[in-house]
């Protein structure tokens, strides 16, 4: 099929770039000069693992084009995507993008040709969209084309094989008189081995929506039950393992830690509540899943006090990991920098690394007075603490031991629950996780034990 993706970012760049690779004739169009040249030479603007590949073959293959003409793509395509931003960076929802997108888009559009929405939009828009797209039809004279919604359910770091084989794909129809547009998204999708779920518009963005604000619940949900595990010395791993067992529970999306952070699921969840208040309707277990989620960023601060004698004001907190999760460059409401905020807030020092350089660079300019070096040893050198907040295999696979020597005091919050708690505290550490108590080194090594009390105080009291 001819396709025309319209908007480049993270969505339609990952689209098109997974369309061309089924040999579909994709064109990307975007208004951005420098990220269309970039494209063409093969550079993707932001890191997801398998990307540049599929965009570098494409463009060999000539099956993926890119173009600033969105009238000329949309004219010579069998199939329009809009994957323009829905997002106001503000926590809200701005449709200007895509109402301007669809006025260029569909008078141009051949007749047979279907129109396909991939951007997140406020069911107040969907409504709207039928009446839209026919005037703008019917003020050039063309006859009606089908309108359907295609959501999106791919993860940063994992979109390309998400977006390949996906686990369902969801069909919303705004106007498909006659089964043409959902005929055609059959055909494009015919490479993916994946049930094909059709509904109406708003129910297919509502199924998008309660997806991810599903998946915050279970996090929430998690992070809650570990501070029970904490409060009575249970191992919050074991108990979602025991959990998981049950076909009704899964184990997906259970793992405690700082909480979620990135451009979709604690956008959604505030989202959501704002816009459902708005309607009259009360969010009490969304608005709990929001709170459960922010206070987990303070605790990590408060953990770091009561593990430093009360204070962190002078210490030297190595903070490792700044993107909100690894494989990705993303900082879009990371934990690392309201953790780092918070910290520097308190007095300490703050020296940060990741091994993603872009997030590097970006996050220096984002929390003020953080100081962020090229290397996890820069980091930890002379630490009083270090406070592992995104799980990189680099940080898994660390020398903790040798990490310990360079350190002013071995002492270390695993804000991912993903080191193992008795090799560091052999290795002369006080580790503390979330929903595995806190550990106290086996051999008193030199500055390395916190005070009793604290360490009691978050074995028992939670924290
Ligand atoms: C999410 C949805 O998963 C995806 O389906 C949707 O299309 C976009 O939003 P993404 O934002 O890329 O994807 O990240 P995701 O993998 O969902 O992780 C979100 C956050 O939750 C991360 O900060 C991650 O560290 C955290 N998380 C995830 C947990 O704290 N515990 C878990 O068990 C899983």
């Amino acid at each position: 099929m001819r396709v025309a993706v319209v908007g480049l970012g993270y969505v339609g760049l990952v689209t098109g770039a997974c369309l061309a690779e089924w040999e579909h004739e994709v064109t990307g169009v975007d208004a951005d000069a420098r990220r269309l040249g970039s494209l063409r030479e093969g550079r993707v603007p932001f890191h997801e693992p398998r990307l540049p590949e599929l965009v570098a073959d494409g463009i060999s293959t000539g099956k993926l084009q890119f173009t600033d003409d969105l009238r000329g793509a949309s004219a010579s395509a069998d199939m329009v995507i809009v994957a323009v931003g829905t997002h106001d960076g503000n926590g809200g929802w701005q449709t200007d993008t895509v109402r301007g997108a669809i006025a260029d888009i569909v008078p141009a559009m051949g007749d047979g040709a279907t129109l396909v929405i991939r951007s997140t939009l406020p069911p107040d828009f969907i409504r709207q969209l039928p009446a839209l797209v026919a005037s703008r039809r019917a003020a050039v004279g063309a006859a009606s084309i089908p309108v359907m919604l295609n959501p999106e359910f791919t993860r940063e770091g994992r979109a390309v094989r998400d977006y390949q084989q996906p686990d369902r794909i969801v069909l919303g129809i705004v106007s498909d008189p006659d089964g043409h547009g959902e005929a055609a998204l059959r055909e494009l999708y015919h490479s993916a081995a994946a049930p094909i779920v059709v509904m109406g518009a708003i129910d297919a963005a509502i199924t998008k929506l309660g997806a991810n604000l599903f998946l915050a619940t279970k996090i929430s949900f998690a992070n809650e039950l570990a501070e029970i595990c904490d409060a009575f010395g249970a191992d919050v791993a074991t108990v979602v393992d025991g959990m998981s067992y049950d076909s009704r529970i899964g184990g997906g999306f259970l793992k405690a830690g700082v909480g979620f952070g990135g451009s979709c699921l604690p956008n959604q969840v505030s989202m959501t509540i704002r816009t459902a208040a708005q309607v009259g309707v009360d969010t009490p277990l969304l608005t709990a899943v929001d709170e459960v989620n922010h206070r987990r960023r303070s605790q990590v601060v408060e953990r770091a006090k009561a593990l430093l004698d009360g204070t962190v004001r002078g210490r030297r907190v190595a903070l490792l990991g700044l993107t909100f999760k690894p494989d990705t460059d993303d900082l879009r409401d990371a934990p690392a920098l309201t953790i780092a905020s918070g910290l520097i807030e308190q007095g300490a020092s703050v020296v940060a690394y990741d091994p993603m350089p872009t997030a590097r660079e970006r996050s220096a300019d984002l929390v003020p007075g953080l100081e962020v070096v090229p290397s996890s040893s820069d980091a930890i050198r002379g630490a009083d603490i270090a406070i592992l907040v995104t799980e990189w295999p680099e940080f898994v696979e660390l020398d903790w031991a040798a990490a310990g020597q360079a350190m002013n005091r071995r002492v270390l919050i695993d804000g991912r629950n993903v080191l193992t708690g008795e090799q560091l505290a052999a290795a002369g550490f006080t580790y503390s996780s979330f929903g595995r108590g806190t550990l106290v080194p086996d051999a008193v090594a030199d500055g390395a034990v916190a005070s009793p009390a604290a360490v009691a105080s978050l074995q028992w009291g939670g924290g």
